[in-house]
């Protein structure tokens, strides 16, 4: 049906925000002109990459009725991991992982380096942080039933992840070479050592030798910083791509509200 309502006069009309308050004819202003900038480079960028649409692929979908805050430790497990990273490069800027100056680096990195005091503690709490993040993230899944089909695969990828998010830790602790870490580290070598079948071999592997000498460190630093979380990148990718593909589980008291028969999903 048409509509029949005469038009409001032009001084009630209400009045349009901004520069375009004569109808657009004035010329747009500081903020319009970056913010029309920005629009343009990133359509340059995608006319040349089409990656707009794998952006909206990975986020413009719908996401289950009853997602609450617990869906988010998977994020915060994400942020911590990325918060790692980042501190873990600036302290990488000053460590040297020999056994004689290993604990002279962190020394000097805690009393001189500007703000180091506060970056090495990010990195040593950010990694209790990531554990804790972790494991909550684990229970969440359990408990919502995620790791049921279709999202089998995920929870293994989600399981490795863990055993890596672990091993960063134990890696990690070594590196100061004090008393402490040393001693700590040496118990813990041993304890892999008790494992069946493999626990000897990876004993050896871990200590670089038969005993713990002077390149235990440099082995416990490059997996530390190099290969643990490399794989870890990896496979954050591997369950963030499932994620996106799959979607998130609807929480299991509101699943049980449908009738089986009529769930697409099948679970
Ligand atoms: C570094 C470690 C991890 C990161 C960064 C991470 C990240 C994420 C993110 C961002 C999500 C989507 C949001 C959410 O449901 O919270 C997710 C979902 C999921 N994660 Fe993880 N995760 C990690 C470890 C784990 C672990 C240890 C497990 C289990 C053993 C796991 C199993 C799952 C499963 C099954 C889903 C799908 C959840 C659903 O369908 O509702 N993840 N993860």
């Amino acid at each position: 049906m048409a509509n029949l309502k005469p038009p409001l006069p032009r001084a009630l009309r209400p009045k349009p925000k901004g520069p375009s308050e004569d109808n657009g004819k004035a010329k747009p202003g500081r903020k319009e002109k970056l913010a029309q900038k920005g629009i343009s480079t990133i359509d340059w960028i995608d006319e040349r990459t089409a990656l707009s649409g794998g952006a909206r692929w990975v986020m413009f979908r719908k996401i289950p009725r009853g997602t609450n805050w617990f869906y988010t430790l998977g994020s915060a497990s994400l942020f911590a991991f990325l918060s790692q990273a980042v501190t873990g490069v600036i302290l990488a800027m000053y460590y040297d992982p020999s056994a004689t100056r290993a604990y002279e680096s962190v020394r000097y990195l805690t009393n001189e380096v500007f703000l180091g005091e506060f970056v090495r503690g990010m990195h040593k709490w950010g990694s209790t942080v990531m554990v804790i993040l972790v494991f909550l993230h684990m229970g969440r899944t359990f408990f919502y039933g995620a790791y049921k089909y279709p999202r089998e695969l995920n929870w293994v990828i989600g399981v490795v992840l863990l055993i890596l998010t672990l091993f960063m830790s134990f890696t990690g602790y070594l590196l100061p070479f004090d008393q402490r870490s040393f001693w700590a580290t040496t118990v813990g070598v041993a304890i892999n050592g008790t494992g069946p079948l493999v626990g000897p071999y990876l004993n050896d592997f871990l200590r670089a030798g038969p005993e713990f000498g002077v390149t235990t460190l440099a082995r416990f630093y490059a997996l530390h910083m190099l290969v643990l979380p490399g794989a870890m990148a990896a496979m954050i990718g591997a369950h963030l791509y499932l994620v996106a593909r799959l979607g998130t589980t609807a929480p299991p008291w509101l699943k049980a509200d449908i009738p089986a028969d009529s769930r697409k999903d099948g679970t």
